[in-house]
């Protein structure tokens, strides 16, 4: 049943892509286009992604005549994903930096002391990020729902203003690419360069914009109760947040300090939500029994492991993981249609010298509703854990996977 290479590779190679769309965990444009060709869908198709991060298989999907819907928990995923759903034609950018006072901020500490910016940017330049941003959105503190009523236009100039930021915010870089750091001394930013760096932000947004041609809708709503009907959905396609504590929260807290407002008052309580969060919200799972036997016999060895923190964190910060991945798994199966196909790319990993094998227990999770047609295997370069060396002492390569189901 493993193949080799039918389909390119899912990972984002190291030059595709530009800054502003560039998310750790993204698709290449090229497999999710392999996924479509081998999937033979007709025009109109309904295409889900219900992890959807920056947004790759709605972009593909609405460009190739297919009606696409994503959902993501996290604002920012929502507001870079929609960025990338129009050609920038509707931006306002250009005439929001025309006329706005750059030199004329005078009381810049009053009006930005709680400013979450304030961890990367000086006062003057986080009151300057504010003032566009206020431009773009409008005056009042958005609110998640409020993100998802931005214009396409607004998502762009946001979009923009946020790729700028992250740029500027230097310091805050990590050889984590999923971690931000605070910075010691806040970024002082020449409103000159601010303002050029957005408008670089907004040409490059603008050169690689994609012909969307079909509906794309991106929502913010929670995999483990998809707001979809019953067998309403022809092809699934996406990635599960993978079971190596990547924090993909963090990796764009920037971006949900740009949005700001009650968007970043809620920044702690979406991380939390996450599924694959690092922290630990909910102890009890009602799904235990129904996790598979490689799944079950993982827990036992963890709940086993001689090291202090296997039951204290590890086990509960697991059963967390996979309880939501099952319940995301079973909402899965539920969607599709009868005759309908889902692609769900996965990686391994290891706890200590235990390897997660999330391939068999993604196929096993599903056993009852979905049927394992085809796996393809592609070996990744350097993982997360191997960035850090002195986790690279156990990391071993992880596999990358491409699972194809079709409904029973
Ligand atoms: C592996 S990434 C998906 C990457 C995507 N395939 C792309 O091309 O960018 C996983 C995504 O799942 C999101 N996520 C985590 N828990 C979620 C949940 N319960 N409901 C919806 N989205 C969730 C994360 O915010 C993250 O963007």
């Amino acid at each position: 049943m493993i193949e080799h290479d039918p389909i390119s590779s899912p990972k984002l190679r190291d030059r595709e892509g530009i800054a502003a769309h560039r998310f750790y965990a993204g698709f290449s444009l090229q497999f999710v286009l392999d996924c479509f060709s081998s999937a033979k869908l007709e025009t109109g198709a309904i295409v889900l992604d219900p992890w959807s991060g920056s947004g790759t298989t709605a972009l593909v999907a609405a460009s190739q005549g297919y009606k696409a819907i994503g959902f993501d928990l996290n604002p920012a995923m929502q507001a870079s994903s929609r960025a990338r759903l129009t050609s920038g034609a509707e931006s306002s950018l250009e005439g929001i930096l025309e006329v706005l006072e750059f030199e004329s901020l005078n009381d810049a500490r009053s009006l930005t002391a709680t400013d979450p910016l304030c961890r990367w940017f000086s006062f003057s330049t986080v009151a300057r990020i504010r003032q566009i941003q206020r431009e773009i959105c409008g005056d009042e503190a958005l609110s998640i729902e409020g993100v998802s009523d931005l214009s396409a236009g607004q998502c762009f100039d946001l979009q923009a203003l946020i790729s700028a930021c992250r740029i500027l915010a230097l310091d805050a870089r990590s050889s984590n690419p999923t971690w931000t750091r605070d910075c010691e001394v806040g970024v002082y930013v020449r409103p000159e360069s601010l303002r050029a760096a957005i408008l670089r932000q907004c040409t490059s947004m603008k050169n690689v914009a994609v012909r969307v041609t079909h509906e794309a809708v991106i929502g913010i709503a929670d995999s483990r109760r998809l707001p979809i009907d019953d067998g309403s959905v022809d092809f699934i396609l996406s990635s599960p947040p993978y079971c190596t504590r990547i924090d993909y929260a963090m990796s764009t807290v920037i971006n949900n300090a740009v949005i700001g407002g009650k968007v970043w008052a809620r920044f702690d309580d979406m991380r939390r939500s996450l599924i694959g969060s690092p922290c630990i919200t909910r102890m009890e799972t009602s799904h235990i029994g129904r996790f598979g036997p490689t799944c079950s016999a993982l827990l036992h060895s963890v709940s086993d492991h001689q090291s202090k923190s296997s039951k204290s964190y590890y086990l509960p910060n697991l059963l967390q993981y996979f309880d939501g991945l099952y319940q995301s798994l079973q909402e899965i199966a539920r969607v599709l249609k009868d005759g309908g196909e889902a692609v769900l790319v996965v990686q391994d990993s290891y706890y200590k010298e235990h390897r997660i094998d999330l391939a068999t227990i993604v196929t096993e999770m599903l056993y009852e509703t979905l049927t394992l047609t085809r796996r393809i295997d592609y070996r990744r370069g350097r993982s997360f854990a191997q960035i850090n060396p002195r986790a690279a002492m156990v990391a071993k390569r992880p596999t990358e996977s491409a699972l194809f189901f079709a409904s029973i």
